[in-house]
């Protein structure tokens, strides 16, 4: 199996860039981020506050994560309830930002992603798949914009999909979960040693696709 490991910030692109990128080389694309979504989901559904570790983490023998994948892409379900579509509010963002700085969901969650890798070639996107999930990876990509830059790109899908959009605050939330992201003390967001650094502040969606698939066929 060829695995690409894809880590970075939230919205620099990673997943619309490596969903493009797996569709093209015939890989399948795991969004992590989604799994871990799916766990906070639960938390805040059972009114757990998710910075409570304890509480948190007695939850987790009740919850069954599993991914199908379909033509739509990657559907979530939670105990066998398709939850896709109710995984993306700020709420829930906040919320997985706290759960997945625990340690006990870091590692319920391991063996799941791992297993992914071992039966299907994966493009994987998260925050500590070249440094934890998959550190045998044949390529890493750490995939990273500024925070300016994935702000803008934030408002303008807002505004694109009839939605109101604030700037500053858009900002304001990036740089709090960058900053909980890689402060963190459990797999804490940084590059790998071995990853390339792909910053594509400066480039088009299609850019940063080429480029990616190009350092995939590089390896093959
Ligand atoms: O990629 P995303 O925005 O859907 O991720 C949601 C949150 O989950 C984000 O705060 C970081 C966390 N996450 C993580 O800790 N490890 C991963 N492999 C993927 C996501």
């Amino acid at each position: 199996m060829f695995a690409v490991a894809i880590d970075g910030p939230a919205g620099a692109g990673k997943s619309s860039v490596a969903k493009a990128a797996a569709q093209e080389l015939g890989f399948v694309y795991v969004d992590t981020g989604a799994i871990y979504r799916t766990i906070a989901l639960y938390v805040l559904r059972q009114g757990v506050d998710p910075h409570q570790a304890s509480a948190v983490e007695a939850l987790l023998p009740q919850v069954q994560v599993s991914l199908e994948y379909t033509q739509q892409g990657q559907k979530m379900l939670l105990n066998g309830e398709d939850v896709t579509a109710l995984i993306r509010t700020p709420e829930v963002s906040m919320a997985t930002s706290a759960c997945s700085a625990i340690p006990a969901v870091r590692a319920y969650l391991l063996q799941l992603q791992r297993d992914l890798a071992a039966e299907n070639n994966v493009l994987m996107d998260g925050r500590d798949i070249g440094t934890v999930v998959l550190p045998h990876a044949q390529l890493k990509v750490f995939l990273t914009a500024s925070p300016e830059e994935r702000a803008r790109r934030r408002v303008a899908q807002l505004e694109k999909a009839g939605q109101q959009a604030d700037y500053a605050s858009i900002l304001r939330d990036i740089q709090q979960r960058d900053y909980q992201d890689s402060h963190r003390e459990t797999a804490p967001l940084r590059p790998a040693e071995d990853a390339v650094l792909l910053d594509n502040s400066s480039y088009t969606f299609e850019e940063s696709v080429r480029r990616l698939v190009a350092l995939v066929r590089e390896r093959l």
